[in-house]
């Protein structure tokens, strides 16, 4: 018997890289899987049929799969790929939106072409995708439902050279906790994976750094970490769980802090002077030191 039986997964990018790995650990957990991607190259130039390739090597493992080749990037694309779930499998239970690109730039270099193309498949790729999900679980009344969405610390904590991808990451974590209310009462879950995996979009960034990337190091730290994580979230375990950022990659597992007012100060009688914040500021300051310090103590990996 596998946890995820009897659901029908959906994931994107799912023809190579951490999708491919949560789409063949998906299924060897028991779920159809409908496995997407339009086989583009990491820049979201040109299209390959590898989404066929993983489908195929699911059914000669003894799963279920149905592949997908149309962009995510695209209203009439998640619409599909939501239909292929239901024609396929007659229902949809969990969506990984996964499919990634990159256009590295600073901002004196990003063309609107790099904005716009990252900006498409990453933000506009989870709501192109979530939105037929979404009324596919109102009108159905399904319920247990999971939504698994991928951010990165790029935007999380930010990172050179990357405004547009930083900004759809964030993005992303913003639109997963207000996902996360408006499908509670379904019963759906929306949770945020930030990884950290050698593959095809990570490799070359070492290499452009003159780095060499050894075979035993994608062993410790390729895109199979990141695929059981998100297979647990997928399940009946995590049923309680949502709004949260998990950050995963090379054997650790943690769970991100997210924005909350950690100090507070109150004026009683009007409106601040700008004399008054010279002394305030310094005080939130130190008050979000500490907090990061603390944090930082909190999160020294333990080894299990
Ligand atoms: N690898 C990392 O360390 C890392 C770190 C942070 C975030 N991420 C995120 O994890 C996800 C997976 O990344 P990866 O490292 O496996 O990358 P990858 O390049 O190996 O795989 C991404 C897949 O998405 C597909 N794709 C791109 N645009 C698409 C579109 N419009 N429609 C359908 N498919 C499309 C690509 O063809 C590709 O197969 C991405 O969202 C990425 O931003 C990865």
């Amino acid at each position: 018997m596998g946890r995820l039986d009897d659901k029908v997964a959906v994931i994107t990018g799912a023809g190579r890289g951490i999708g491919r790995e949560i789409a063949l650990l998906m299924a060897s957990e028991g779920a159809k899987v409908v496995v997407n991607d339009l086989g583009g190259n990491t820049d979201g130039t040109g299209t390959t049929s590898i989404a066929d390739e993983v489908a195929a090597e699911i059914k000669s493992l003894g799963g279920e799969a149905a592949s997908h080749t149309e962009s995510i990037a695209e209203v009439q694309g998640g619409e599909s790929l939501v239909k292929t779930a239901i024609d396929a499998f007659g229902g949809m239970d969990i969506l990984v939106n996964n499919a990634g690109i990159l256009r590295d730039r600073t901002i004196f270099n990003m063309q609107e072409a790099d904005w716009d193309a990252v900006i498409a498949v990453h933000l506009k790729g989870h709501y192109c995708c979530s939105r037929p999900f979404a009324k596919y679980i109102r009108e159905n009344n399904r319920t247990g439902c999971r939504i698994i969405n991928f951010s990165s610390v790029s935007g999380l904590f930010g990172n050179f050279g990357q405004a547009n991808y930083g900004a759809a990451k964030a993005g992303i974590a913003g639109f997963s906790s207000v996902l996360a209310l408006e499908l509670a009462k379904y019963g759906c879950t929306v949770n945020t994976i930030s990884p950290g995996a050698l593959t095809r979009m990570t490799i070359p960034l070492r290499e452009n750094r003159g780095e060499k990337v050894e075979d035993t190091e994608i062993e410790a730290g390729g895109p199979q970490h990141i695929a059981p994580i998100v297979a647990w979230l997928a399940g009946e375990e995590a049923a309680s769980i949502t709004a949260e950022i998990f950050h995963t990659g090379r054997g650790g597992i943690s769970i991100m802090q997210q924005p909350r007012i950690i100090k507070q100060f109150n004026k009683t009688d009007g409106v601040w002077r700008l004399d008054e914040l010279d002394a305030i500021v310094p005080k939130l300051l130190d008050a979000i030191r500490a907090n990061v310090a603390a944090a930082d103590k909190s999160a020294q990996a333990i080894d299990v």
